[in-house]
Protein backbone atom coordinates (compact mmCIF):
# COMPACT_ATOMS: atom_id res chain seq x y z
CA UNK A 1 0.00 0.00 0.00
CA UNK A 2 1.18 3.62 -1.02
CA UNK A 3 2.28 6.04 1.98
CA UNK A 4 1.70 9.38 1.73
CA UNK A 5 4.01 11.87 3.55
CA UNK A 6 2.83 15.48 5.46
CA UNK A 7 3.90 16.86 2.18
CA UNK A 8 1.80 14.74 0.09
CA UNK A 9 4.14 12.75 -1.30
CA UNK A 10 3.92 9.17 -2.29
CA UNK A 11 5.99 6.29 -1.66
CA UNK A 12 5.86 2.45 -2.07
CA UNK A 13 7.79 1.89 1.17
CA UNK A 14 5.88 0.15 3.97
CA UNK A 15 2.76 2.08 4.75
CA UNK A 16 3.45 4.33 7.86
CA UNK A 17 0.39 6.54 7.14
CA UNK A 18 -0.42 7.77 10.99
CA UNK A 19 -3.90 6.01 10.76
CA UNK A 20 -1.81 2.90 12.31
CA UNK A 21 -0.80 5.40 14.57
CA UNK A 22 -3.85 6.76 15.63
CA UNK A 23 -5.15 4.94 18.71
CA UNK A 24 -6.80 7.65 20.27
CA UNK A 25 -8.12 11.53 20.20
CA UNK A 26 -4.82 12.44 22.05
CA UNK A 27 -2.87 11.06 18.85
CA UNK A 28 -5.44 12.26 16.55
CA UNK A 29 -4.70 15.76 18.28
CA UNK A 30 -1.04 15.41 18.07
CA UNK A 31 -1.44 14.71 14.07
CA UNK A 32 -3.45 17.87 13.50
CA UNK A 33 -0.78 19.99 15.72
CA UNK A 34 1.90 18.70 13.85
CA UNK A 35 0.18 18.95 10.67
CA UNK A 36 -0.78 23.07 11.63
CA UNK A 37 3.01 23.29 12.63
CA UNK A 38 4.53 21.75 9.14
CA UNK A 39 1.89 24.13 7.12
CA UNK A 40 2.70 27.44 8.80
CA UNK A 41 6.33 26.55 8.28
CA UNK A 42 6.34 25.50 4.68
CA UNK A 43 3.18 27.03 3.54
CA UNK A 44 1.63 30.22 3.47
CA UNK A 45 -1.01 28.80 5.75
CA UNK A 46 0.14 32.13 8.54
CA UNK A 47 -1.61 34.21 6.47
CA UNK A 48 -5.01 33.14 6.26
CA UNK A 49 -4.93 34.82 10.48
CA UNK A 50 -5.10 38.44 7.93
CA UNK A 51 -8.62 37.34 6.71
CA UNK A 52 -11.75 37.07 8.13
CA UNK A 53 -14.32 33.96 7.64
CA UNK A 54 -17.38 34.51 9.35
CA UNK A 55 -17.85 37.23 11.79
CA UNK A 56 -14.61 38.00 13.53
CA UNK A 57 -13.25 34.41 12.92
CA UNK A 58 -10.25 34.70 10.59
CA UNK A 59 -10.03 32.02 7.80
CA UNK A 60 -7.02 30.43 9.83
CA UNK A 61 -9.44 29.63 12.71
CA UNK A 62 -12.13 28.72 10.75
CA UNK A 63 -9.85 26.15 9.28
CA UNK A 64 -8.49 24.56 12.02
CA UNK A 65 -12.00 24.41 13.63
CA UNK A 66 -13.19 22.55 10.45
CA UNK A 67 -10.16 20.09 11.00
CA UNK A 68 -11.06 19.44 14.19
CA UNK A 69 -14.86 18.82 13.55
CA UNK A 70 -13.64 16.88 11.16
CA UNK A 71 -11.36 14.36 13.03
CA UNK A 72 -14.54 14.64 15.55
CA UNK A 73 -17.23 13.18 13.06
CA UNK A 74 -14.41 10.21 11.91
CA UNK A 75 -13.91 9.55 15.20
CA UNK A 76 -17.31 9.53 16.84
CA UNK A 77 -18.69 7.73 13.84
CA UNK A 78 -15.71 4.60 13.38
CA UNK A 79 -15.19 5.66 10.07
CA UNK A 80 -11.91 4.19 8.22
CA UNK A 81 -9.90 7.69 6.98
CA UNK A 82 -6.92 8.84 6.52
CA UNK A 83 -6.79 11.46 8.88
CA UNK A 84 -3.23 13.00 7.69
CA UNK A 85 -5.07 13.18 4.61
CA UNK A 86 -8.26 14.67 6.13
CA UNK A 87 -6.47 17.00 8.30
CA UNK A 88 -4.24 18.38 5.87
CA UNK A 89 -7.41 19.08 3.55
CA UNK A 90 -9.34 20.45 6.14
CA UNK A 91 -6.78 23.11 6.66
CA UNK A 92 -6.26 23.83 3.13
CA UNK A 93 -9.48 23.86 2.51
CA UNK A 94 -10.76 27.59 2.40
CA UNK A 95 -6.88 28.75 1.36
CA UNK A 96 -7.85 31.22 -1.22
CA UNK A 97 -5.92 33.70 0.43
CA UNK A 98 -7.47 37.10 -0.09
CA UNK A 99 -10.22 38.80 1.84
CA UNK A 100 -13.54 38.44 0.30
CA UNK A 101 -15.12 40.97 1.69
CA UNK A 102 -12.95 43.68 0.40
CA UNK A 103 -14.91 44.86 -2.75
CA UNK A 104 -13.01 44.08 -6.04
CA UNK A 105 -14.65 42.49 -9.15
CA UNK A 106 -11.81 39.45 -8.73
CA UNK A 107 -14.09 38.82 -6.21
CA UNK A 108 -17.12 38.69 -7.37
CA UNK A 109 -19.44 35.32 -6.98
CA UNK A 110 -16.68 34.48 -4.22
CA UNK A 111 -18.73 31.67 -3.08
CA UNK A 112 -18.91 29.72 -6.38
CA UNK A 113 -14.83 30.38 -7.15
CA UNK A 114 -12.85 30.44 -4.58
CA UNK A 115 -12.61 26.42 -4.00
CA UNK A 116 -10.49 26.52 -7.80
CA UNK A 117 -8.89 29.48 -6.22
CA UNK A 118 -7.53 27.65 -2.84
CA UNK A 119 -6.67 24.66 -4.87
CA UNK A 120 -4.43 26.45 -7.28
CA UNK A 121 -2.91 27.96 -4.31
CA UNK A 122 -2.46 24.93 -2.51
CA UNK A 123 -1.54 23.29 -5.47
CA UNK A 124 1.32 25.76 -5.63
CA UNK A 125 2.55 25.26 -1.89
CA UNK A 126 2.34 21.55 -1.66
CA UNK A 127 2.11 17.99 -3.38
CA UNK A 128 -1.72 17.63 -2.97
CA UNK A 129 -3.07 14.15 -2.97
CA UNK A 130 -6.17 13.13 -5.23
CA UNK A 131 -8.06 13.11 -2.03
CA UNK A 132 -6.68 16.53 -0.57
CA UNK A 133 -7.64 17.50 -4.20
CA UNK A 134 -11.01 16.20 -3.72
CA UNK A 135 -11.88 17.77 -0.58
CA UNK A 136 -10.59 21.77 -1.27
CA UNK A 137 -12.53 21.44 -4.80
CA UNK A 138 -15.64 19.85 -3.72
CA UNK A 139 -16.43 20.92 0.17
CA UNK A 140 -19.08 24.12 -0.93
CA UNK A 141 -21.33 21.62 -2.45
CA UNK A 142 -24.42 21.69 -3.26
CA UNK A 143 -23.25 25.24 -4.07
CA UNK A 144 -20.89 24.10 -6.74
CA UNK A 145 -22.12 21.57 -8.59
CA UNK A 146 -19.97 18.67 -8.51
CA UNK A 147 -20.69 16.37 -5.47
CA UNK A 148 -17.07 15.30 -3.21
CA UNK A 149 -15.84 11.62 -4.49
CA UNK A 150 -14.39 10.53 -1.03
CA UNK A 151 -15.40 9.90 2.58
CA UNK A 152 -12.72 12.46 3.83
CA UNK A 153 -14.43 15.30 1.30
CA UNK A 154 -17.36 14.25 2.08
CA UNK A 155 -16.87 14.49 6.06
CA UNK A 156 -15.43 17.95 5.65
CA UNK A 157 -17.96 19.43 3.38
CA UNK A 158 -20.28 18.31 6.65
CA UNK A 159 -18.10 20.16 8.90
CA UNK A 160 -17.87 23.04 7.32
CA UNK A 161 -20.96 23.73 7.06
CA UNK A 162 -21.29 23.24 10.65
CA UNK A 163 -18.72 25.14 11.66
CA UNK A 164 -20.15 27.95 9.38
CA UNK A 165 -23.65 27.80 11.25
CA UNK A 166 -21.96 28.09 14.75
CA UNK A 167 -19.33 31.00 13.52
CA UNK A 168 -22.12 32.89 11.73
CA UNK A 169 -25.14 32.49 14.27
CA UNK A 170 -22.46 33.28 16.85
CA UNK A 171 -21.81 36.80 15.41
CA UNK A 172 -25.75 37.73 16.09
FE1 LIG B 1 -15.11 27.14 2.19
FE1 LIG C 1 -14.77 26.78 5.22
Amino acid sequence: MRSTDVKGNQSDKEDVTLNKQIKNRHDIRKLLDDTILQLERNTRFLETKQYLQHGKMSVYEHCIRVAEKSCDIAWKMRLDVDYTILIRGALLHDYFLYDWHKKDSSHRLHGFFYPGKAYENAKRDVALTEIEEDIIKHHMFPLTVIPPKSKEAWIVCIADKICASEETLKRK
